[in-house]
C-alpha cells in the first residue's frame, strides 16, 4: 500500500529552495555585474523557504515536523554503523542521517543568504571577512548539497524505492517489516 508521507508544502518548499540556491550559486559565479539582483533575489528567496519550512516543522503534517524525524546522536550513530554493515532499516520519513543533513542544508542557506546581505548594507560594507564568509558559506553549500544528492541516489538504491519521485508525488511505500515510522 502506498501512503502519503510529504505534504504539499514540504515538496513546494523543497523545490523551492532547490531551485533558488542553485539559481543564486550560479549566478554568484558567472553572471555579469547587472544580474546582481537575480542573485539577490534568489538568496531572498531561498531564506524566505527555509523559514516558512522551519514554521512548518512545528505545525506541518506528521513527517514534516522536526520532532518526528531529528533523532538523538545515540540513533544516528546506531544508523551510521548498521549503514557501514549494510543492515540499515527502512525509514518512512528521513532516516537519521538524512535528518541532520535538512537540518545543515537549511542552516547553511540560511546562513549564506544572511552574509550576503550583510554585506550589502551600508552597516558592514566593506568588511573583507564578510565576504569571505559568504563566499565560504557558498562553497560549503556546495558540498552539502553533493552529499545530500548522493545521500538519496544510495537510500533510493539501498531500498529499491524511487525518493525523488516521492518528493515530486509525496507517495512512498507503507511500512513492511521492520522499517521505521
Ligand atoms: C540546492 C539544492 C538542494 C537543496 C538545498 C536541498 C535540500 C533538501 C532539504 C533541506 C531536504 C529536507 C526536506 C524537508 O524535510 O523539507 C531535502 C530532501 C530531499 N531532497 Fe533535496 N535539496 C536540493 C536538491 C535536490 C535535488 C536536485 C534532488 C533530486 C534529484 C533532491 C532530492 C531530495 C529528496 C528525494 C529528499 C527527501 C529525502 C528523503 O527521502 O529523506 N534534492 N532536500
Ligand atoms: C542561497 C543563497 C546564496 C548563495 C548560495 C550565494 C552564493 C554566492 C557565491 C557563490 C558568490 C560568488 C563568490 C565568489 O566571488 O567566488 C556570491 C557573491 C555575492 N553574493 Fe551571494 N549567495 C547567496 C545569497 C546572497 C544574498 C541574499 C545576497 C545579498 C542580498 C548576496 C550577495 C552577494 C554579493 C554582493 C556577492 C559579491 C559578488 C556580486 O555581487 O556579484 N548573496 N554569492
Amino acid at each position: 500500500m502506498r501512503i502519503r508521507v510529504w505534504d504539499g508544502l514540504v515538496r513546494a518548499l523543497h523545490w523551492t529552495l532547490a531551485a533558488a540556491v542553485a539559481t543564486a550559486w550560479i549566478s554568484g559565479h558567472w553572471a555579469p555585474a547587472d544580474f546582481d539582483a537575480v542573485h539577490h533575489t534568489a538568496g531572498y528567496v531561498a531564506l524566505g523557504a527555509v523559514a516558512l519550512r522551519l514554521i512548518w516543522g512545528f505545525v506541518g503534517s506528521r513527517h514534516a515536523r522536526l520532532a518526528q524525524f531529528v533523532r538523538r546522536p545515540r540513533e544516528v550513530l546506531a544508523y551510521a554503523r548498521a549503514l557501514r554493515a549494510g543492515h540499515e532499516p527502512r525509514y518512512i520519513g528521513h532516516n537519521p542521517l538524512g535528518g541532520w543533513m535538512a537540518l545543515m542544508l537549511w542552516s547553511c542557506a540560511a546562513a549564506v543568504s544572511l552574509t550576503g546581505w550583510l554585506y550589502t548594507t551600508e552597516w558592514l560594507w566593506g568588511y573583507g571577512w564578510l565576504e569571505a564568509l559568504h563566499v565560504a558559506l557558498g562553497w560549503l553549500i556546495a558540498g552539502l548539497v553533493g552529499g545530500h544528492l548522493g545521500g538519496v541516489v544510495m537510500t533510493s538504491w539501498r531500498h529499491r524505492e524511487n525518493l525523488v519521485a516521492a518528493m515530486f508525488s509525496g507517495m512512498k511505500r507503507g511500512p513492511q517489516g521492520s522499517d521505521v515510522d
